[in-house]
């Protein structure tokens, strides 16, 4: 995959040695510009904007969330207790399934319970009916599966043949809405509006039969709004527009938008080598630290990248794929050099892991504006082997 983002902003002249290294560093100006273009399209079209934790839950900027947002989106009982201590607002679960043992406290939590089908609204129907006994005003979604593709990679299509992600729309029956108070659906990853202009006309004509019986319609995330050539009047037409012809609320739950170009992932070149090339192991792992480089897979942008030297940037673990990708450097970079990747704030920090006991990058706030500069969390191994047994 292409990374859609990777514009330095400010971080251009961040020095790189005022941070222990590895570490997170996230400028809280540019988190806050993302929140205000947020909180504009959710102004002027009347959606209310859920924060997607999955993929940006550093809590300690919960404030500047919370200040923006209608509240946030999580995926099941850790993120949904997350979201009661340090966030403020509505609160939307959704997951593919859930416990049993943890609906009750789940349904004290939330605020919007969606489920990925009928059947699991049947089977906790009777959790809900207790839970509004004691004074839970809970709102019921089901996940539907629009059955129309925008995204091109499989791993990241929910509507792909074969998705396990909400309920196929041409499935659905009169009595699967039997108490449900809204429909949501994801099937973006990183676009712009016209792919949700094309996904709202696929489903609109499915959905028509049951929009008067439902309250609100959720979009899901994967809008990439806070991106420089998003069209946002478009959205905010479209979200006009859905919200006249259905009479429904409008909810959108974006992750990667408000974190977008806010957090760069801060390394040191620990040794280099030669094997077919120049070889830099530095301290950033990504299998460890930023999985979707291996996942998805992408090559993140570097910091300031230039020159005619080659250089294959890799990790310290054992893994043989433990390549980041090759670089241009001036020169070959020597050991205790430091180098930054663009755009880690979302999908990296939410998914590190100690695989092979390698430490967790630390975690700082940087304000551009003011130049402050707050290291706000660093690990220790304890993190490594509380995991263990
Ligand atoms: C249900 C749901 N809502 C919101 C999001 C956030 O998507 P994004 O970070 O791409 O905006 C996701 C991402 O997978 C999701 O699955």
């Amino acid at each position: 995959m292409e990374t859609q983002a990777g514009d330095p902003g400010a971080f251009a002249d961040f020095d790189l040695g005022r941070v222990p290294s590895p570490c997170f560093v996230v400028d809280e100006v540019k988190l806050d510009a993302n929140l205000a273009a947020l909180a504009d399209v959710a102004q002027r079209s009347g959606a209310s904007m859920y924060a997607a934790l999955k993929a940006f839950a550093m809590w300690s900027l919960a404030p500047n969330v919370s200040r923006s947002l209608s509240g946030t989106c999580t995926s099941g009982l850790w993120e949904a207790r997350l979201a009661n201590e340090k966030y403020d607002g509505t609160v939307v679960t959704y997951a593919a399934a859930f416990r049993p043992h943890e609906v009750d406290e789940l349904l004290d939590l939330s605020d919007h319970i969606i489920f990925n089908t009928p059947r699991q609204h049947d089977r906790f129907r009777t959790n809900i009916e207790a839970a509004r006994a004691r004074g839970r005003k809970i709102s019921v979604g089901l996940r539907i599966n629009p059955e129309h593709s925008e995204v091109e990679t499989p791993r990241y299509d929910p509507a792909a043949p074969g998705s396990r992600l909400g309920t196929p729309i041409s499935q659905l029956t009169d009595r699967d809405f039997d108490g449900v108070d809204g429909v949501h659906m994801h099937s973006l990853c990183e676009q712009g509006v016209e792919p949700l202009q094309r996904t709202w006309e696929a489903v609109a004509p499915a959905l028509a039969r049951w929009t008067d019986r439902l309250r609100w319609i959720n979009l899901g995330g994967g809008h990439h709004i806070t991106r420089a050539d998003y069209d946002r009047a478009t959205l905010v037409d479209l979200v006009g527009s859905i919200r006249a012809e259905t009479h429904c609320d409008v909810h959108l739950e974006p992750g990667e938008a408000i974190a977008l170009d806010a957090g760069i992932l801060v390394g040191e070149v620990l040794d280099v080598m030669e094997n077919a090339g120049h070889i830099a192991i530095a301290d950033i792992s990504a299998t460890c630290h930023m999985p979707d480089v291996l996942e998805a897979p992408y090559r993140p942008a570097l910091l300031g990248e230039s020159g005619d030297v080659q250089v294959r940037l890799g990790g310290p673990s054992c893994l043989a794929g433990d390549t980041i990708g090759t670089y241009a450097f001036e020169r070959v970079p020597e050991v205790g050099q430091r180098f930054a990747f663009l755009d880690q704030a979302h999908y990296s920090m939410v998914k590190t892991t100690t695989f092979n006991g390698i430490g967790l990058p630390a975690i700082a706030v940087w304000n551009s504006d003011t130049d402050e500069l707050r290291v706000v969390r660093e690990f220790t191994d304890d993190e490594y082997q509380r995991r263990l047994s």
